[in-house]
Formats: C-alpha cells, structure tokens, sequence
C-alpha cells in the first residue's frame, strides 16, 4: 500500500508528478507521502486494536519534524533514543505520557532531560544504567518509569547489523539475569518498575521470532507480577519489515493475528515501537543522472545521489529498487551499476542492476527510502545535505530546505591565530 504509482508511465507521488516536483527543487531529494505514512500508522495501529496498546513511532527511521508532527496528531506516540530525538518528539507535539526512551547509552543530561518533560517511561539496559537513573531521579526528587529491555536470545534472519536479540548483541539485560536486576529496581527509590521491554531485530518477515520471544517475555511479566510489581506495559519493540523488492513480508493483520492472542491475557498495555513498517514505503529519493560510463567488466550510471543521501545499499548490501522517474516506449534495459560521485568504491545505489538505458538529465527513483534514508544521511565528501518534500493530494511542502554551502561550515571556526 503507497502512494507513488506509474500512471501511464509517469510516476505521481500522491496527485502530483514527481517531474514536476524535481523541476521546483532540483535534484537530488526526498519525497514522502503523507497518506502513506497515516495509512501505515493506522494499519498497524487498527491491527492490534483489540488489545490496549500503544503505537510509538521509531524517530530514528525518519526524524523529521513535520513527520513527527504528523504521526502525533494521528495519535502516535514516540520511540526515542538520544536527547535529540526528545526534542524533536517534543517540538512535534507528542505528549511526554506517550513518550518511551530507548538505548544503551544514555548520559545522565539525557535521563534529566526525559524525567523533567515527564516521559511515559525508559527502558533500561544495563544494571548500570539503572543505578545512573535512581540517582538522577532521586536528585531531581522524582521517581522514573522504567521498563527493562531483556535480550530474549532469538536467532532473526535479517542482516546481522540490525539482528539485536542474539546472546552476543550488546542490547539488552540477558533474559536470565532480568528477575534480579527487577528486584534490585524495586527496592531502589528512585525507579519505578511498569514495564517489560524487548527488541529482537529489524526487518523480520514473519511473526514467528516475535511469538517465541513473546512467550519468554510474557512469562517474565507474569512472574514479576507475581512478585507483587506493578507491571502495566508489554514493549515488544519494532522489527516488522516490509517489502523492497521482491521479498514476501507479512502484513500488520498478519502480525497481528499471531502476536494478539499471545498477549491478550496478560491484560498489559502493549507498545509497539514501529519505524520501517510506517515510513519505509512512504518515501523515495529522487537522483538525477549525470553520466554513463563503462570500463571492460561494467556498465556503470553516475548519479547526483550518494551514499551520504542513502547509506543502506553500502552499509548493508541492501536492495532498493530503483525506476525511472518517466518510462520512455521501446527502451532496452541493461545491467548497470548505480553510483554515486563519493570518493569511496563502495558508494553505490544499486550494482548490477538491470534498468531501462537511461541518458544524462533522466530522473531515477529509489524507492522504499523513508526510512533509514534522510535519517542516516551525512555531509560526507562535503555534500549538502538534500531537500525533504511532503505531498499532500495535489500539494507538494519543503519540510526540509536543501543545505548550502554555508550551513557545511556553520559551527566551525578559524583560531585567530591562524
Ligand atoms: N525499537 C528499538 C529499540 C530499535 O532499536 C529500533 C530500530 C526500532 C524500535 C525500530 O525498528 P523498525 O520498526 O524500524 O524495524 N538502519 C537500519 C535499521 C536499524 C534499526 C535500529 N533499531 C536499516 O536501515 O535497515
């Protein structure tokens, strides 16, 4: 489901035709669909409705305030992972209650921060980080929410750089080991025990690793409720993945189906921490084409987008398809490399990929970009960093202006005597 589709062989994101869109911005950008991105929200959100729950939108698949924005009035919470991501969450208007802080290094500015804006809860990693957040808690004379992120040992098949729930991934508090660390939580005064966390990986195609793990997870809660805690909230993470290319991926009734009766009778409010699934087919990023070039072993298509504008073909050999921006009749497609102009052999948008013969000033889309797309992108070789557009019908908002030169520099600064 999304909303970038060929009409007569001109791809329109939403009313609008991306052409024209690069002919106002130029090139290279990012193009996302507001429609898409409600419409997943609420597929996920209307799958699991049965169960009280909570849908917090992952800011690190795509951060943009305007995006935030936009997820906060459909009704979304927000999963955070750094100070900076709480300020965005906050500037686009999610309320602190719906607001849970992730991640394994949290400095104690950060845990500061989340306790004064009154956040629904962190989730903790370490037995360390409990104690750094009892102490800043008991400063601030407040007690923090708490969830424990366990690492439920379960073997994903996705690339190993986004598997998070194996024994030797540094995320998380061992399975075994989390009853003690709750009992150390409950007596300290500072914390507040309300939740059970776990985050098992990143694209996964099915629900089966979430159902094992949940079963581990679910026991836990009963367990500490046993033990007299006050266990409210089920965090089972994100990780639904989504299709790229010509991978199956179960769809958010087809999680739900599975997960729903799993977790039902633990009578918890479930949060879901969802990024991809929300956001990864609701962008694209649109590239201009420079050159073609060839040596003896390669065909090879130079374009105005690199792997600072999308990282996720080099960093983890992953697939987007790509297509042109208009379709010209009777054209012959042929293998070709995607590159980009980075001083790196590695940046690439697509290797060996078969594509309609394209001429200098064609439009290329990569689809499936808006997530991990923008929100991964760096100033690398000096580039400016591009534009973000959001189409709404037939309108078309710069919610994020390209960079210039200038803003490459701003922040640095020459020593006088130099
Ligand atoms: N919750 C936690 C604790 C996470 O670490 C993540 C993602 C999510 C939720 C959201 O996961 P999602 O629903 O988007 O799968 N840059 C990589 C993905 C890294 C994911 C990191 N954690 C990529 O481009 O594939």
């Amino acid at each position: 489901m999304n909303d970038f589709v060929y009409r007569n062989g001109v791809l329109f994101c939403e009313d609008l035709r991306v052409s024209d869109i690069a002919s106002k911005v130029g090139t290279p950008f990012y193009l996302y669909s507001k429609n898409t991105f409600t419409s997943h929200f609420h597929a996920v959100d209307q799958a699991f409705g049965e169960l009280q729950h909570l849908v917090c939108y992952s800011l690190k698949a795509n951060s943009n305030v305007a995006i935030v924005k936009l997820m906060a009035n459909e009704g979304a919470g927000a999963d955070v992972v750094s100070g900076g991501e709480l300020f965005r969450a906050l500037k686009g208007g999610v309320d602190p209650q719906k607001i849970v802080f992730a991640g394994l290094g949290k400095t104690a500015e950060e845990i500061e921060y989340g306790l004064n804006e009154g956040i629904l809860m962190f989730n903790v990693e370490s037995s360390q980080e409990l104690m750094l957040i009892n102490e800043v808690a008991q400063k601030l004379g407040k007690q923090a929410p708490i969830a424990l992120r366990v690492n439920p040992d379960i073997d994903v098949r996705t690339h190993p750089y986004i598997a998070t729930g194996l024994k030797k991934s540094k995320f998380g508090i061992p399975l075994k080991e989390a009853m003690a660390e709750y009992e150390v939580a409950q007596k300290l005064p500072g914390l507040n025990p309300i939740g059970v966390h776990q985050h098992i990986g990143s694209q996964i195609m099915e629900s089966s690793p979430f159902e094992s793990s949940l079963r581990k997870v679910g026991n836990l809660a009963k367990s500490l409720k046993v033990l007299g805690m006050d266990i409210r909230y089920i965090n089972i993470g994100g990780g639904f993945g989504i299709q790229y290319t010509d991978e199956e991926a179960s769809q958010p009734d087809q999680f739900a189906a599975a997960l729903v009766p799993l977790l039902r009778e633990s009578g918890c409010t479930i949060i879901m921490e969802v990024g991809r699934m929300i956001a990864g087919n609701a962008g694209i990023l649109v590239t201009r084409v420079l050159f073609n070039k060839k040596n003896e072993e390669k065909k090879f298509v130079v374009v105005d987008a690199a792997m600072n504008d999308l990282l996720r073909p080099s960093l983890y050999q992953a697939e987007h398809h790509i297509g042109p921006v208009v379709y010209k009749d009777g054209t012959p497609e042929e293998k070709v490399d995607v590159v980009g102009p980075i001083c790196e052999s590695g940046d690439f948008l697509a290797q060996d990929r078969a594509l309609p013969e394209v001429q200098s000033g064609d439009l290329l889309a990569v689809f499936t970009a808006g997530a991990y797309g923008f929100s991964m992108a760096s100033n690398y070789n000096s580039r400016k960093r591009v534009p973000e557009i959001l189409v709404s019908g037939k309108k078309a908002y710069v919610i994020r202006r390209r960079e210039t030169y200038e803003d490459l520099v701003r922040g640095e600064a020459i020593p006088q005597d130099l």
